[in-house]
């Protein structure tokens, strides 16, 4: 059931501090605070390339996780939607690994993905909420997000799962490849076991992100703008827009904004934010401040180190729990699926059954 809460997606938005906990648990070895992944399917030390897939909400994870392993693990990456992927037919140089995600682990387009890899060689590791599903019988390896079931047709507590997923796996990859120091682990990896605790820490903020709701909830056009792993965070809060509030929505990178859609922006449209401190903040706050001068009305999600610098051009600024930047898109995601949600709300619509979609899409 529903546990009290009015709908499904309320609910599973609560239980994301506990599925990131449950997550870690099964990932992080609590006594030498170690990354454990299980056998994978080949020497992840030895990876030269990774070729991630997934579709809707599940790619922009996996956007989330190129930032992370390229920087991180040095990593070359290439990611495409499943759908592309699927027909796009690319040399795949031997030494990749595919690593695909999804909840439902039966997306159509995910599993043909899944299988033109195998057949091109590629060991497949795939990311699943779903561990009794048919790409769980067919990849490699499999690693599990513990989120439990999703009811809720728009994706929360599975998303910000895979990302953490993703961030131990970034880890591993990158310990077994040389690249990551005894220190520089353990800093990651107390980022990590912070995060259940600061996650609990955003629900505090409703009637902010309510107030911000209700400006959103008047347009019929909203632009999502960030830079470096919060421009995937500002797709997922655009696509989550869409789905539950049918409110048009796009996301851009910050700096992409300049080359067409700044000519959009007037009051009718507002601007969201997704601005954590860290390396990109001061060249997303000149984007923004690009964007307010011509009218623009800016709702920024931020953190408590660096509120101060929106205040005067945002309206709104939501000032979330400061971690380190490693971890900053798993905060703001909550963030931008609970302005999705009361935007949701104030528009009447059917937030867990949104229409013309479906939870699972095993047709192409
Ligand atoms: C978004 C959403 C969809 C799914 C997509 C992939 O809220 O729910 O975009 O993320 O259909 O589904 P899975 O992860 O089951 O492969």
């Amino acid at each position: 059931g529903k546990d009290g809460y009015r709908h499904y997606m309320e609910k599973e938005l609560h239980e994301h501090p506990l599925v990131i906990g449950q997550t870690l648990q099964r990932m992080i070895d609590p006594a030498t605070r170690k990354v454990v992944l299980p056998d994978m399917p080949c020497d992840i030390g030895a990876i030269r390339r990774c070729v991630i897939t997934a579709c809707g909400s599940a790619f922009y994870a996996g956007m989330v996780g190129r930032y992370w392993l390229e920087e991180i693990a040095r990593l070359p990456v290439d990611i495409d939607v499943a759908s592309e992927l699927r027909y796009r037919d690319p040399p795949l140089e031997a030494g990749s690994l595919g690593l695909l995600i999804s909840q439902s682990g039966e997306t159509a387009d995910t599993l043909a993905a899944l299988r033109s890899l195998r057949n091109a060689g590629l060991p497949v590791l795939s990311i699943l909420n779903a561990e009794h599903s048919t790409m769980a019988r067919e990849s490699d390896a499999v690693l599990g997000t513990v989120a439990g079931p999703e009811i809720s047709v728009a994706s929360t507590k599975a998303f910000t799962a895979q990302l953490t997923v993703l961030a131990c796996l970034t880890i591993g990859v990158a310990r077994a490849g040389g690249v990551l120091g005894d220190a520089q682990e353990e800093e990651l990896v107390s980022a990590l076991l912070d995060l259940p605790s600061r996650a609990a820490e955003i629900f505090s903020f409703g009637d902010d992100i309510r107030a911000m709701a209700s400006v959103v909830a008047e347009a019929r056009d909203v632009l999502y703008l960030g830079r470096g792993s919060a421009y995937p965070v500002a797709m997922e809060g655009a696509l989550k827009l869409k789905e539950i509030s049918y409110i048009h929505a796009e996301a851009y990178a910050a700096g992409e904004m300049k080359h067409g859609p700044i000519s959009l922006i007037d009051k009718t449209v507002p601007i969201v934010a997704t601005i954590p401190s860290g390396a990109l903040f001061e060249k997303t706050l000149s984007n923004l401040q690009e964007a307010k001068a011509r009218g623009g009305r800016l709702l920024a999600f931020t953190d408590e180190r660096s509120a101060h610098r929106l205040n005067a051009i945002a309206e709104r600024t939501i000032a979330l729990p400061h971690v380190h930047p490693f971890v900053t898109p798993i905060i703001q995601t909550i963030a931008v699926q609970i302005l999705a949600y009361e935007t949701a709300l104030l528009k009447g619509t059917d937030v867990d059954q949104p229409r013309n979609l479906a939870k699972s899409v095993t047709v192409e």
